[in-house]
């Protein structure tokens, strides 16, 4: 058991890592001597630490191992309490382990019942919202008039005082389902209760196998993320999708799911579905980090992106997911495209083709800022939810606003069955693939390719405009083999990162359709090396950023050949004019750029609206080696996590 739910955790590390813990039922004694039922470890750092420490603690009996069927494990991203032992899950009620608890998401009343339940003689171990949990459930055990209650009511009762940011945003369970049977619907019969409404109960027929304990897996978190398939998916393909106010509970090989009572009458069944999803593919391979394995798949993921959706012989794009609001679309005010960091850049890249081919006014908005601003929508708008995990909090809440308001909402997501792709009106899958590396490389790439297939989708009928779809729509057929031309570069970029990796600043600077490739370089090298490093628009050069430019402050300019070359040329002078060093990203065969570079990579040539897909490459390549060259876990940085689940 510890093996399975190890291992799990160690795939989900990528989301949050400061701490890990694990809870098992098998007899343990406590701080006073006494025997408890449930067996807490939990360790500060990585699940590595974790690991050693279960098997170097000899006062774990090894009985346990065999003695155990079930256990609860969780790896921590601290919200409230510094990253600390006592601060990590799971969390318990008293002394003697009686309930257990792991929870992901913010309680916000915490403090409130803190002081109440402080003031009823409970003493708190950590500093975090969670230790309310079960702490709440033993006072509302302790305090049931009945003798008897079951584990389904004492959730509902404990829930029903929580505020909490998890209730309000969609974050269900999943659970893994292992049997020697065939699973389908059928074969499994469902028990109704007494009452015949709230619940159901699904037998599953087991498979003995006690070294691993029970066959139903639940992930240890809340979302649809990949990371949560990658914990479950080398036990079995079969899962159930909880929803919102399902409480689902295992006993004896017996899984039961209930509806809570508010949601009475709403139908309880939850079908066993098939994750298409193969271990391999969340195997680093020979690759030294998932980000970087990530970097050298965007040909086939750019091309998956693409895959069934555009006909080259007759220059046709077809979205599944949006042909049927396609007239809407087409009458709308304008679009709204909301996201956050890199898929927030995806938007920025996108903007101005979606201005041409559509004719329409976009804005490209940061879900938080979008919110803070409370900013009018209106029902003919139409906004993009863009997102690789697809349960961002912030877009998440963004979307809810602006369904609020009436607006038609489009989710662009990398993960299906995520709560921003059931929850907006329409979408696209951008069927890049697992992306598990914290720093997202493969998803903006499709991310880009979706948006721009969105924009000639909606020109397809737009006389004046063939010309230039057609142009679009050759570039992107020879993408993925351009993308493959790029990643050759790969050797002279860790050249040139070995210069640059001591330097404490690193500006990126560019303009037009490559200025979004200068945020998100930006943002790929300040999250994974920690250097500072700035995204900086061309054009706003001699409004400020000039004064940072001398011979020592490393600079990276993107010149292509497009609209704003001239421009860029501009730069270019104003920078080596303050004995800058630019290192250039340009086209091949431009001696002009190269006469002026201190040096160059140079890029082979597509549309100018989809050079940035080729631009931003050799910037996540560079941050990859800067952050290996600085000793850097890469897929790993630093109080970041993978799905941002809270505000
Ligand atoms: C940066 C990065 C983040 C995410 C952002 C939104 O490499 O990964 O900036 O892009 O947290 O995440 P999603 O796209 O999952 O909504």
């Amino acid at each position: 058991i510890f093996d399975t739910l190890v291992k799990g955790l160690q795939r989900l590390e990528y989301r949050g890592y400061d701490s890990a813990g694990v809870g098992v039922d098998g007899p343990r004694k406590n701080d006073n001597g006494d025997n408890v039922n449930i067996c807490l470890i939990k360790k500060r750092g990585k699940v590595k630490a974790l690991d050693e420490e279960l098997y170097k603690n000899d006062s774990i009996d090894l009985d346990i191992e065999l003695d155990t069927h079930f256990g609860i494990a969780h790896t921590r991203w601290a919200t409230h309490g510094e990253p600390n032992a006592v601060n990590c899950h799971p969390h318990r009620s008293d002394k003697n382990n009686e309930f257990v608890v792991i929870h992901n998401g913010i309680i916000t009343n915490y403090k409130e019942l803190r002081k109440y339940l402080k003031s009823k003689g409970y003493k708190f171990e950590s500093e975090t919202d969670t230790e309310v949990i079960p702490k709440l459930i033993k006072y509302v055990y302790d305090n049931s008039e009945n003798d008897y209650v079951s584990f389904s009511t004492l959730v509902e009762r404990v829930i029903q005082q929580l505020v909490s940011v998890m209730e309000g945003r969609g974050s269900p369970l999943l659970i893994g389902v292992r049997s020697k049977y065939e699973l389908s619907m059928e074969q499994i019969p469902i028990q109704y209760n007494s009452t015949g409404e709230s619940l159901f109960s699904l037998w599953v027929p087991l498979e003995t196998r006690p070294a691993v304990g029970r066959q139903l897996l639940m992930a240890p978190t809340e979302t649809f993320s990949p990371g949560v398939f990658n914990a479950i998916i080398e036990h079995t393909n079969k899962v159930i999708y909880l929803r919102d106010d399902d409480i689902a509970a295992v006993a004896q090989g017996k899984l039961s799911l209930h509806r809570m009572s508010r949601c009475a009458g709403e139908d309880p069944n939850r079908a066993i579905q098939t994750l298409q999803m193969e271990l391999q593919q969340i195997m680093k391979g020979n690759f030294k980090a998932f980000m970087q394995k990530e970097i050298f798949e965007q040909p086939e993921s750019v091309f998956n992106t693409m895959r069934g959706r555009i006909c080259f012989e007759t220059n046709t794009v077809v979205l599944g997911g949006l042909k049927d609001h396609l007239k809407e679309i087409r009458r709308c005010r304008r679009l709204i495209l909301i996201g956050c960091g890199t898929s927030f850049h995806a938007g920025v890249a996108t903007r101005q083709i979606l201005e041409e081919l559509t004719e329409l006014p976009v804005m490209v908005e940061l879900a938080s800022d979008f919110l803070d601003r409370i900013t009018p929508v209106f029902r003919d708008d139409v906004c993009f939810f863009i997102s690789q995990s697809g349960e961002t909090a912030d877009t998440l809440m963004t979307l809810r606003y602006c369904q609020g308001r009436g607006a038609l909402t489009v989710g662009i997501t990398n993960t299906v069955g995520s709560s921003i792709s059931r929850e907006t009106d329409c979408g696209v899958h951008i069927n890049a693939g697992p992306e598990i590396g914290v720093a997202s490389t493969k998803a903006y790439t499709s991310q880009f390719v979706a948006l721009t297939m969105f924009g000639l989708m909606m020109s397809e009928d737009r006389i004046s405009l063939q010309k230039r779809r057609l142009e679009i729509i050759n570039g992107l057929r020879m993408l993925p083999g351009l993308i493959k031309e790029v990643l050759t570069l790969d050797d002279q970029i860790k050249t040139i990162a070995s210069e640059l990796y001591q330097q404490r600043s690193l500006l990126v600077m560019g303009r037009g359709y490559n200025y979004a490739t200068c945020m998100e370089g930006a943002l790929k090298i300040k999250e994974i090396t920690y250097m500072h490093s700035e995204g900086i628009l061309a054009g706003e050069l001699k409004h400020g950023p000039l004064a940072l430019i001398d011979k020592h402050m490393p600079v990276i300019m993107i010149i292509m050949k497009d609209a704003c070359y001239t421009k860029c040329h501009n730069a270019l002078q104003q920078v080596t004019a303050r004995q800058g060093r630019p290192i250039i990203l340009c086209c091949q065969d431009d001696p002009e750029i190269t006469k002026n570079a201190y040096k160059t990579i140079e890029l082979p040539q597509t549309v100018d609206c989809l050079q940035g897909v080729l631009s931003v490459i050799p910037l996540q390549l560079m941050s990859f080696h800067l952050a290996v060259l600085r000793g850097y876990d890469v897929d790993c940085p630093r109080n970041l996590a993978k799905s941002v689940t809270v505000e």
